[in-house]
């Protein structure tokens, strides 16, 4: 659906009254309407037409309700979404409805039908399909080989990178903070490439003690050192053909990077207190949250490592930018928790993508996830605020939420809270312009100026 377009929705109702009541209340907010007395004429339409959303009554001659609500979701619609159906049910049958919601309806409407309630069902069903397709999308255009989210300009870019890096041998040094996504995004190189039958294998650098990590990565032969008790292969070697990641290379020794150092530069290993030469064919990519530049430039990183591994930079940006992301991210894991949970899907309030959208996230992607883990855990069918952990559940309260303003220049900072500081003092002093002026200390022609450039009004 573009956006420009407007929406249409499809009425199957056999009651002529509510066919034109729901006529006159959905054509006044500009959507197009379809309509049909009966299920069979309704799957029809469906497929000479592009529909958004559907309102399905239950009760109905021929097939009925419950098998046409079947039926519609496996209709084929374009980017192999399913229309969202939102089930209407006669007073006293809202069990009917609970069935039908199991079914994968949406959202349900009692009868008699209000306005409000139609209107608001509609816009959410309409808002999911949207997003559903658009993530759709999104898939086909990166292959479908990897899981990773992202619409917005940074990471359609990011993803353009990996589509040209990933085929080749080029090794890749991912940076980017902790929780953006670089393993992710290493897996998606892995997958993508000529390699991608072979093993990835993942190792930590941080979490290896420094004497440790020379065997870990090379192997070691039996009786190499105390407690070397039988022979054992490197990381290297098991990733032969393959993909080995070295994650938090930024936490690596100076003594292991010199014998990483040795192995990329010649492709051949020892184990430790081994005599033989192990070939290996392996691609690394190297990951860090570390600004590995500034550690070179500290003595903590070894320059030659440096750019053995940096042939091919690749950034994951935080997600405060690109909070455009945020939403789809959250259908995504809203659905993901309620499969693993055992959930039928929940729907999630307007109310929650502004307050996720205004936050800045310091974890990145790993926050977002766990604040929707705990959420979906928490709700009921419908994910409210209230199941957001208190941090998110600051409100409006006055005084200065650092998250509101995170990706704000200081002019925009500026005038973001200049314009709220005017207004919380009109409002204290009634409008009253001069009291105002002198409570701002200010000369009451700048104060109108201001009022003007700000486009304040006064609430009614
Ligand atoms: N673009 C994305 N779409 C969907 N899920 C994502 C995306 N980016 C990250 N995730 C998820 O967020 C979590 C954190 O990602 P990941 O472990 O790749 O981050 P990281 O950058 O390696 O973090 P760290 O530096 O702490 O190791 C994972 O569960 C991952 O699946
Ligand atoms: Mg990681």
């Amino acid at each position: 659906m573009s956006s420009q377009s407007p929406a249409t929705i499809l009425v199957i109702d056999d009651e002529k009254n509510i066919r034109r009541t729901l006529r006159m209340v959905l054509e006044s907010e500009g959507y197009e309407l379809l309509d049909a007395s009966s299920a069979e004429a309704g799957l029809g339409l469906l497929e000479e037409h592009v529909v958004h959303c559907v309102l399905l009554d239950l009760r109905l001659p021929g097939i009925g309700g419950m098998e046409a609500l079947k039926r519609l979701q496996r209709a084929e619609q374009p980017g192999e979404t399913t229309v969202p159906v939102i089930v209407i049910s006669g007073h006293g049958t809202v069990s009917d409805a609970v069935q039908a919601t199991r079914l994968g309806a949406f959202d349900f409407l009692e009868k008699p039908l209000d306005r409000e309630h139609v209107l608001i069902a509609v816009r959410n069903a309409l808002r999911q399909h949207r997003i559903e397709c658009e993530v759709g999308q999104l898939r086909q255009q990166v292959a479908g080989r990897f899981e990773m989210i992202g619409k917005s300009v940074v990471m359609q870019k990011l993803f353009a990178q990996i589509v040209k890096v990933a085929p080749t041998k080029g090794r890749v040094l991912i940076t980017g903070e902790s929780g953006t996504g670089k393993e992710l995004l290493a897996r998606a190189i892995h997958d993508n490439s000529q390699l991608r039958d072979g093993p990835f294998v993942k190792v930590n650098c941080a979490a290896i003690p420094p004497e440790l990590i020379e065997s870990e990565l090379f192997g070691h032969e039996k009786g190499a050192f105390t407690g070397a008790t039988s022979r054992k292969r490197g990381l290297f070697e098991v990733a032969h053909g393959g993909t080995l990641m070295l994650d938090e290379i930024g936490d690596m020794s100076l003594a292991a990077q010199a014998k990483v150092l040795r192995a990329l530069q010649t492709g051949d290993l020892n184990r430790v207190g081994g005599e033989k030469i192990i070939k290996v064919d392996v691609r690394v990519v190297a990951a860090t949250n570390k600004d590995l530049a500034a550690e070179v430039a500290a003595g903590q990183f070894r320059e030659d490592l440096y750019f053995r591994l940096n042939v091919v930079p690749l950034y994951c940006p935080p997600l405060r930018e690109r909070i455009d992301d945020v939403p789809e991210m959250v259908i995504h894991f809203v659905a993901e928790f309620c499969k693993e949970n055992g959930f039928r899907p929940k729907t999630v309030d307007d109310a929650v993508y502004h307050r996720l959208e205004g936050y800045s996230w310091p974890g990145n992607v790993r926050e977002l996830k766990n604040v929707i883990e705990r959420a979906v855990i928490m709700s009921d069918a419908t994910i409210t605020v209230d199941d957001l952990p208190p941090f998110l559940n600051v409100g409006n309260k006055p005084g200065l939420d650092i998250n509101r303003y995170a990706n704000l220049t200081l002019k925009s900072f500026k005038e973001a809270t200049e314009r709220e500081f005017i207004t919380m003092r009109l409002d204290e002093h009634n409008w009253n312009i001069s009291r105002t002026a002198g409570a701002l200390g200010i000369e009451r022609t700048n104060l109108h100026k201001k009022i003007k450039a700000y486009g304040l009004q006064r609430e009614s």
